[in-house]
């Protein structure tokens, strides 16, 4: 009952993640320096380099990153700031097991700049949201968020640590859920088999 962790930068969810004493057997990166795997590794996780230039097609990625994360057999594969879209074919063979972290509050501002783009359609609320990955991209079954003000001000910079504040405290969260067998998607809608499971968090003061 382990956690394959995908990322490809600094690594700080991954670090949540670890954090939160969730089992983690391998951390994968499709970067060669990304930052998350210095910290895996001196934390003792297996770490492994997956790169996406190595190959010459998504499809010849795709098969290699899945060969990488089948040799842990795990009970669930998290996608923590991993900049890259998987394939229909990777997506369906994890699929009830694979979990993103998005910084927006979805189905608002899918894909990159989220924070930016927040502050220019003048959002009063903004966040994250932990959602079940389908092939299409920052979409699939939500399974949790939480929502953070957009302070007067505010640069994008600001409202990113604001709301990464409420990914490292969501993101467990779900994996608990998921690793404890307690999520289920009914008609694309994600239910949590606890009676008293709160599925939406709202930041403390700013
Ligand atoms: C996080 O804010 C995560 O939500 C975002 O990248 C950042 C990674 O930070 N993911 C996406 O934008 C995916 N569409 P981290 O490496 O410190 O966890």
């Amino acid at each position: 009952m382990s956690i394959v962790i995908l990322i490809s930068g600094r690594g700080s969810n991954m670090q949540a993640i670890l954090d939160a004493g969730l089992p983690v057997s391998a951390v994968i990166s499709n970067k060669r320096g990304a930052a998350g795997l210095a910290i895996a590794s001196g934390r003792g996780i297996p770490t492994a380099v997956v790169q996406g230039n190595d190959y010459g097609t998504r499809e010849g990625f795709d098969a290699a990153l899945a060969a990488e994360v089948a040799r842990h057999s795990p009970a669930a594969v998290a996608l923590a700031g991993f900049m890259r879209i998987l394939t229909q074919r990777f997506v369906t063979r994890y699929a009830d097991r694979l979990l993103n972290i998005h910084p927006s509050l979805l189905p608002s501002f899918t894909g990159l700049n989220t924070h930016e783009r927040a502050l220019a359609a003048g959002v009063k609320v903004h966040g994250c949201t932990v959602h079940f990955v389908t092939a299409e991209l920052d979409h699939g079954p939500i399974v949790a968020q939480a929502a953070v003000p957009v302070l007067q001000g505010d640069t994008a910079d600001e409202l990113a640590a604001r709301v990464l504040r409420q990914e490292h405290r969501i993101y467990p969260q779900a994996l608990r859920w998921l690793l404890e067998g307690k999520l289920s998607v009914v008609d694309g809608l994600v239910q949590v088999k606890e009676p008293d499971a709160q599925q939406t968090l709202f930041s403390e003061q700013p």
